[in-house]
């Protein structure tokens, strides 16, 4: 079997070839395997597990410790208590060769491990910087039960100097720190991680640093080797150069709205440059998730502090909070005729029944964080609406009619944001559906159903997933994002 897989855009099977392994063959092709290691990996989350997932795959011995028990125990069974393709494939072989396993806690995770991996999160603080707490109290914890010459490596998105923090909490001069960003991708996870683009790892000490980038070699990736603040940077700087591509797409695509000219068409005349690309150049409602508007706020921190003004980056950001608000004007403007009819106009959105088709801040993850879809539902549903919401990935209990969205109150009007079992019944009697996250399932309902359902045939297609001349065709009005 190839050890190429999951080029980008393949399809076929989690190795991209489209048939089935035989028993002694992985799924996932295998990779050149190099000298086995005992690696920890600490935080199985969005980060960690496919990383400890890969890594295993790539022949290593990988505990990963966990301080939440429950998640721990469904990890042992050999389920994934997140949403994303092959994981759970990727961690059952890893767990039936023996390479991988699951414990509660850091300390009992490193017994015995050469290289620990801190995949923590890094939350935002008040001040828009990355809150280090966790990493710290991890650091802190295993430092006592560290084996001398351990390297301990920081995958956690960390402020510039943050290795240095870890080696001042650890207080050990017999351990190596290094940095190893991560640059997967939630919904590609494993093909991200294992096919990376490139593997960049930073440290003070240059021989610990190789020994990390060793570990990967099984990926065939090109390996940079850094300084600590440079790897650091790197990986801040790429996450803010996609937030810019993204706010300079969609304030292209507002352009086009004021000009006349239809962005699908500019994005293609802009792709072909190879210097611009294809790639994160698709308008949508705004970026979200939990790493870009935490990473491009922390990034504007850092600058800062460090004594500059980093005024082109808060531009994208604010492009992007301007994003939000034009697509609920959008909705504004769509449901408008049903409010003159028959509200008392007391809120922006006061009596108007809102489907929206999609939560988590893109397709193929479960993630809520910072998705621009919550947020621009939850607007709407402060103006007054009541939010009709279907996600593929938001349960509604059997016979349930509709519950509320897990972890969110509308706080301002009378509105309400609920999440209902199906698209259909989402838009029963509502003014509008609101397309908000890309799942390929809405290109395939009954639009025939969904014309029935609603009260008025409106569109307001934040991802430009449908067909615009199609859905016109079958009666209802569009409304895309810097389309005609
Ligand atoms: C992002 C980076 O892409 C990863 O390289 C990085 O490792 C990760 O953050 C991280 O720091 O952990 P992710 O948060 O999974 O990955 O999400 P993206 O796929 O980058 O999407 C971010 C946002 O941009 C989403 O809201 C998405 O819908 C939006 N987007 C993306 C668009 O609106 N248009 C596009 O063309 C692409």
């Amino acid at each position: 079997m190839s050890s190429t897989l999951f080029a980008h855009g393949e399809h076929g099977g989690p190795d991209g070839s489209g048939r089935s392994s035989g028993p002694n063959e992985s799924a996932f092709g295998s990779p050149r395997i190099g000298p086995v290691h005992t690696i920890a990996v600490i935080g199985v989350g969005y980060v960690g597990l496919p990383t400890a997932a890969t890594l295993a795959h790539l022949g290593h011995r990988v505990t990963c410790g966990d301080a939440d028990p429950a998640k721990v125990a469904v990890l042992q069974q050999g389920h994934v208590p997140i949403v994303e393709e092959h994981l759970e494939d990727l961690v059952r072989e890893g767990q039936a060769a023996g390479n991988l396993s699951f414990v509660v806690g850091a300390t009992a995770a490193i017994q015995g491990a050469e290289f620990v991996f801190l995949c923590v999160p890094t939350p935002q603080g008040d001040d828009g910087s990355a809150d280090l707490s966790y990493v710290e109290a991890v650091a802190a914890e295993i430092s006592p039960h560290l084996a001398a010459g351990t390297v301990i490596v920081n995958k956690s998105t960390v402020p510039v100097g943050s290795t240095l923090v870890v080696e001042r909490v650890l207080g050990r001069t017999d351990i190596q720190v290094v940095s190893n960003p991560e640059f997967l991708r939630e919904g590609t996870a494993v093909p991200d991680s294992l096919h990376p683009e490139r593997i960049v790892v930073g440290g003070d000490d240059q021989a610990a640093a190789a020994r990390v980038g060793e570990l990967f070699a099984g990926t065939q990736a090109p390996l940079l080797i850094t300084d600590a603040a440079t790897a650091e940077t790197i990986k801040y700087a790429s996450n803010a150069f996609l937030a810019t591509k993204l706010s300079f797409v969609n304030a292209v695509a507002s352009l086009c709205e004021a000009v006349g000219a239809d962005v699908r068409d500019v994005i293609l005349g802009l792709g072909y440059d190879r210097r611009i690309g294809f790639e994160y150049l698709k308008p949508g409602p705004g970026w979200g998730g939990s790493c870009l508007p935490k990473d491009t706020r922390a990034l504007v921190h850092i600058a800062e502090q460090a004594g500059y003004d980093f005024s082109f980056l808060k531009g994208a950001i604010a492009t992007n909070e301007e994003q939000f608000e034009r697509v609920v004007t959008k909705v504004r403007t769509a449901v408008a005729p049903t409010l003159a009819a028959g509200t008392d106009g007391g809120g922006d959105f006061t009596g108007a029944v809102v489907a929206v088709w999609g939560l988590t801040f893109k397709a193929g993850t479960d993630d809520l964080r910072n998705s621009p879809a919550v947020e621009i539902a939850l607007r709407v549903a402060e103006g007054g609406a009541e939010v009709r919401a279907y996600d593929p990935t938001v349960k509604v209990p059997e016979g349930a009619r509709s519950v509320p969205v897990p972890g969110f109150d509308v706080v301002d009007g009378d509105g309400s944001l609920l999440a209902y079992p199906d698209a259909y019944t989402a838009c029963l009697g509502a003014s509008a559906v609101v397309v908000l996250t890309e799942w390929d399932e809405f290109r395939w309902l009954d639009f025939t159903k969904v014309h029935d359902a609603l009260a008025a045939p409106v569109f307001v297609d934040a991802r430009n997933l449908l067909d615009p001349a199609q859905v016109r065709r079958l009666g209802f009005s569009y409304e895309g994002i810097g389309r005609r």
